[in-house]
């Protein structure tokens, strides 16, 4: 590889500091860091930044929910996600958070910028104001009746049942999510970003064959439907920075998000010296920057971030790369059926590098979606890293060690076969260096066959029987482990910690280079078990898992359960449907703690002949001893639901928030049980 040393800087996109990190978010991340990781080893200069995207209504409020300081939370929130990152060997060179002083003072220098150049312009406009809480509704935090088509319970942007877009001001019979109460239409004067003035810019980005092609069609859409000016600003009271020149005024965190990006590598600029922030953000820098993100937030980067750069004479980035979304067996992440994974709940039951070489085996350079298949996950994985490339090493590395003192031949036992393996470099590196993971992937594993299927027509364990061929056997051997070797090194990206264990077996540092090299008259270690296969059942283990995290005693009771001011009264239904419903009266013979649960108890139900055991998500408001013996009420014909700790048959009926607020049901005295509630 002589190439002259490039000097680059990766994004992924920031994530948003109130929730955890999940197994859809994890994509991009792994995509950016595969390829990060290929940089570095091929000896570039290439730096993975990331920051907690910190700002923002839904931040704050969820603060306040939690009685919290908005800074305690983030503060919380973050050390969660890098944690989750580490443990996924997502390795950041820094991770840092958008409130920050550095993306303070790098938002103020941009906003100044673009209001010196003209760039920013004032309007007042007319927005919904919740009287009770004194404050802005964001469009999500307003619902009502869809003006289009009548149905409740609709966001204040757009209409669940028909699809309709809409101001919040149309919907018919507006609440604010936040209090409940009746919003009001009231003025404030909000600051504009002039999108409008760079189009010529943008489309000139757009025409210069860079950018994936579904994102020049989609940046084309919106020329045609025309560009309009950004409203960049929020009043008071919002988490996030007040505009230098307007008191009461902030920036939106769509404003100071993607400058996270600046500021984070501007910390470790400062904090390592191991890069220079000028070089990679003057107008006429010849560093590469690339941001990756999902397909959700092209225009932001596509459209808003360009030109604020632009306008505030910073340089643009040299591409937007975005990738598609995860689903999970062919439907979007769900929660109740268990497959809206967090990292951690993967984490507590499988090898990340399953997933990571999952991910790896599917990407393209394209929008696509990605389906995360269980079955086809488990298989995959065994059949590839462990049946295929880690099965070499395992049928050769025993003869090296008993039959030949830990050591590798003095020569090659089939050079062609070697060239081959190597000659294969480029077009990996290619497929590498262009996002196509997956066929990199699939080079790899047409290699592995061909080192299996040498190995197999040999038949080394025949062949030591036979007097005299001993050095024979030693080099088919040893070419099997120089064969494993060089498809380690070019798997190193994705399993990066699969292939630390493998230098450690081998006695040997990769670099890209590496697999041009051969080790002969090498001594290596004994061989011990590289990797597990997946047992579906820890796939099973982490579905109940990820069902058992939602409050389990019913979504619609407890999860959701707020005032009637945020929760209206559902539709109405015919007498006939009620009845399908089968509640009875049920005793509470038992209540016990279930290991490793969080939030359940396990309750038996004597429903006077029969017993049904449930599983309810009470734990955080009943001690177990204190239920026994009362009665409740509980839906007795609900199909029964197969969680991590065994079948719940059924369910009990409760109220209230969550936490330490919830109630279940109580019938007055002389109800006996198996009585019938109608
Ligand atoms: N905070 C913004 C990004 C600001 S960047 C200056 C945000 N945060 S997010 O937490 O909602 O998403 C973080 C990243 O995860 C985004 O790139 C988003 O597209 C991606 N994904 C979120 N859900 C995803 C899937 N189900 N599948 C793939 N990627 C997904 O957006
Ligand atoms: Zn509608």
């Amino acid at each position: 590889m002589s190439q002259t040393k490039r000097k680059i800087l990766v994004t992924n996109a920031l994530p948003y500091a109130n929730g955890p990190i999940h197994l859809g978010h994890m994509l991009g991340y792994v995509q950016a860091d595969i390829w990060v990781r290929f940089q570095k080893l091929r000896g570039h200069e290439c730096h993975y930044m990331c920051a907690d995207d910190a700002h923002g209504t839904p931040i704050m409020l969820k603060a306040q929910q939690l009685g919290i300081k908005p800074e305690q939370m983030i503060a919380d929130m973050q050390q969660a996600h890098e944690a989750d990152f580490a443990d996924f060997h997502v390795n950041f060179d820094h991770y840092y958070s958008t409130h920050s002083p550095e993306n303070r003072e790098l938002a103020e220098t941009i906003y100044t910028r673009l209001r010196d150049a003209g760039h920013i312009k004032t309007k007042t406009i007319e927005q919904l104001f919740d009287p009770e809480k004194s404050m802005f509704l964001p469009d999500r935090f307003v619902k009502g009746t869809c003006p289009e088509c009548g149905a409740d319970d609709q966001y204040g942007d757009n209409c669940d049942v028909c699809g309709a877009t809409y101001a919040p001001t149309e919907l018919k019979n507006p609440r604010s999510v936040v209090s409940g109460a009746t919003p009001e239409l009231r003025e404030s004067e909000h600051y504009f970003f002039d999108l409008p003035a760079f189009e010529d810019m943008l489309k000139a980005w757009t025409r210069s064959g860079s950018l994936q092609d579904e994102m020049a069609n989609k940046l084309n859409e919106w020329f045609e439907q025309g560009l309009q000016r950004w409203d960049i600003s929020r009043d008071a009271p919002y988490f996030g920075f007040e505009i230098p020149d307007a008191p009461g005024k902030y920036f939106y965190v769509w404003l100071d998000a993607p400058i996270g990006y600046m500021s984070s590598f501007k910390h470790y600029c400062d904090s390592t010296g191991l890069a220079n922030w000028d070089d990679f953000w003057q107008p006429n820098s010849d560093a590469e920057v690339y941001h990756i993100i999902g397909k959700d937030i092209i225009y932001f980067h596509s459209l808003f971030w360009p030109a604020m750069l632009k306008g505030a004479d910073f340089r643009q980035p040299t591409n937007v790369w975005a990738h598609g979304f995860i689903t999970v067996n062919g439907t979007k992440m769900s929660k109740s059926k268990g497959t809206f994974i967090m990292a951690r709940t993967y984490l507590d039951h499988l090898n990340p590098e399953y997933l990571r070489y999952y991910y790896a085996a599917k990407l393209t350079n394209r929008i696509d979606d990605l389906d995360l298949n269980l079955t086809d996950f488990a298989q995959r994985v065994n059949a590839d890293l462990v049946g295929k490339v880690i099965n070499i090493a395992s049928r050769c590395a025993g003869f090296i060690q008993k039959k030949f003192n830990g050591k590798l031949s003095a020569d090659v036992a089939d050079s062609a076969l070697l060239e081959d393996f190597q000659k294969a470099q480029d077009s990996i590196a290619t497929a590498y260096e262009q996002r196509e993971f997956a066929k990199a992937m699939r080079e790899i594993m047409a290699l592995a066959d061909r080192a299996n299927q040498y190995i197999a027509d040999k038949e080394p364990w025949q062949l030591i029987k036979q007097e005299g061929a001993e050095q024979e056997v030693h080099d088919i051997c040893s070419l099997g482990i120089h064969l494993f070797r060089i498809l380690m090194v070019y798997l190193t990206p994705v399993v990066p910690e699969l292939a630390e264990r493998v230098q450690a077996f081998l006695n040997d540092r990769f670099t890209w280079a590496s697999a041009q090299q051969v080790l002969t008259n090498h001594a290596i270690n004994p061989f011990k078990a590289l990797m597990q296969r997946i047992d579906m059942k820890d796939i099973e283990a982490m579905i109940d898992a990820s069902k058992e995290q939602q409050p389990a005693t019913s979504e619609a009771a407890v999860a959701t359960n707020k005032h009637l001011s945020e929760e209206p009264i559902a539709d109405t239904i015919d007498f006939d449907s009620f009845a399908k419903v089968d509640l009875r009266v049920a005793r509470i013979a038992n209540a016990e703690h279930v290991e490793g649960a969080d939030k359940l108890l396990k309750l038996t139900l004597d429903l006077g002949g029969e017993t049904r055991q449930v599983f309810a998500g009470i734990k955080s408001a009943y001690q177990p001893e204190k239920l026994i013996g009362q009665l409740t009420v509980m839906v007795a014909n609900l199909a029964p639901r197969k969680m991590r700790f065994g079948v719940s048959e059924g369910m009990v009926l409760a109220a209230g928030p969550g936490g330490e607020e919830i109630y279940i049901l109580n019938p007055h005295n002389g109800a006996e049980p198996g009585m019938r509630v109608m």
